[in-house]
């Protein structure tokens, strides 16, 4: 047997990777499990993509590799949806990075700023990815606790006492993932100033956008963004599109150039046809967005219900693709209750635990199921209870 290398001895399998694997076996066993848990889009992306998509790949020039760049055609058209839906100009040349999901793009950033044993500032809770990404790079995350009682903003008076000139970067996410905060602009100009103080890296994770009404945020409308930030976005939610693996970076060149010289020696590009999907999707109108925003907030209502039914406490107005309840007092271990109901209702619901201590007394409800499968779950939770 050979020895797995010790950076893998500091992370674990991946928690819905193992979960999926049970609810697969529960399946064949001929168990009819509805699983709220993962954030994995159930609706398709507009038909112009899959037409796109097919047309694009009988044509003989489609299947070879393609530039470690993408196509300028993607590049463009990611410029133009950063120009119409942020008020951003980028330069499509220079200042944007088609990236194969930002998942993938974590672990370029990671690896093109971050040295081993540096300090990287770390969601709490969090998607799990910055932390275990961080731990793959032999460096060290430190947590920055976001609190309900904070709006699960960032709490910058609690930062401004870290020691911030060890920190090489920060992995910031608003619209939030998984309370589904959307974050406080204050605080992001506070923020900015301390980066630019001690000279540390912000990434803003950035794949919740459009699934709400009113104003879309990029860390890039904050004044002297650019300075210290670079921004991930994907078309995974916003687009239905998580499979197909697509996303982006935007930011300044010198930094873009950093992270393409990780991403260059990783991959080698996307097929084309994806690429041209892609960007066919970006210049959806806004009538498409509406149409998403209105199943989602449909979707919403009955995953409240939900966790009322689940006696979860929550915030009506959060923002993303799930919703995020605190679960009541009587419940002992949420990992257990979420296992009960698992078994007695065969509704999976994701613990609040897998995305950190702040998230223990937590749970995440997916609004990636159609309505009639939220209700039904609702029926077999409000049954189970009453049982
Ligand atoms: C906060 C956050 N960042 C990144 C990702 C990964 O997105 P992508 O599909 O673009 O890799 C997810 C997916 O669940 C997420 O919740």
């Amino acid at each position: 047997m050979i020895q797995e290398a010790t950076r893998i001895q500091k992370v674990s399998e991946y928690y819905f990777s193992g979960k999926l694997k049970e609810i697969s076996a529960l399946r064949q066993q001929g168990r009819d499990i509805i699983n709220l848990g993962i954030g994995s889009p159930d609706l398709s992306p507009d038909p112009i993509a899959i037409e796109t998509l097919a047309g694009a790949a009988k044509m003989p020039s489609s299947h070879g590799y393609q530039s470690y760049i993408g196509v300028p055609e993607l590049r463009d058209a990611i410029a133009g949806y950063m120009k119409k839906h942020y008020g951003q100009h980028f330069d499509p040349n220079t200042e944007i990075l088609p990236l194969i999901g930002s998942k993938e793009g974590i672990m370029h950033i990671t690896m093109a700023f971050v040295n081993p044993g540096d300090k990287v500032l770390v969601p709490n809770p969090g998607y799990p990815t910055y932390t275990s990404v961080t731990r793959l790079a032999e460096a060290e995350p430190v947590q920055y606790l976001l609190d309900e009682s904070n709006a699960w903003n960032i709490d910058i008076a609690y930062l401004e006492k870290l020691p911030l000139d060890e920190i090489k970067l920060m992995w910031v996410n608003y619209p939030n993932m998984p309370t589904g905060a959307k974050g406080s602009r204050k605080d992001f100009e506070k923020l900015i100033a301390l980066a630019r103080k001690h000279h540390f890296l912000i990434v803003n994770d950035n794949p919740y956008g459009q699934l709400h009404e009113g104003t879309q945020f990029s860390i890039f409308q904050i004044e002297g963004a650019r300075e210290v930030c670079l921004e991930l976005n994907s078309l995974s939610k916003s687009h239905n599109m998580a499979g197909w693996r697509i996303g982006w970076l935007s930011g300044e060149f010198d930094y873009i150039r950093m992270v393409l010289r990780v991403k260059s020696n990783m991959d080698s590009g996307m097929f084309l046809p994806v690429q041209k999907a892609a960007a066919k999707m970006l210049q959806m109108n806004a009538d498409w967005y509406e149409k998403l925003r209105g199943v989602y907030a449909s979707r919403r209502k009955v995953a409240q219900l939900i966790m009322q039914t689940l006696g979860c406490s929550f915030q009506a107005d959060q923002q993303g693709m799930f919703v995020w309840g605190k679960v009541p007092d009587s419940v002992k271990d949420v990992t257990v209750w979420t296992d009960e109901i698992l078994e007695k209702a065969m509704v999976f619901i994701t613990p609040g635990f897998i995305f950190g201590t702040a998230g223990n007394r937590y749970i995440r409800i997916s609004l990636c199921s159609s309505e009639d499968i939220l209700e039904e779950a609702l029926r077999r939770i409000q049954n189970m209870e009453t049982k």
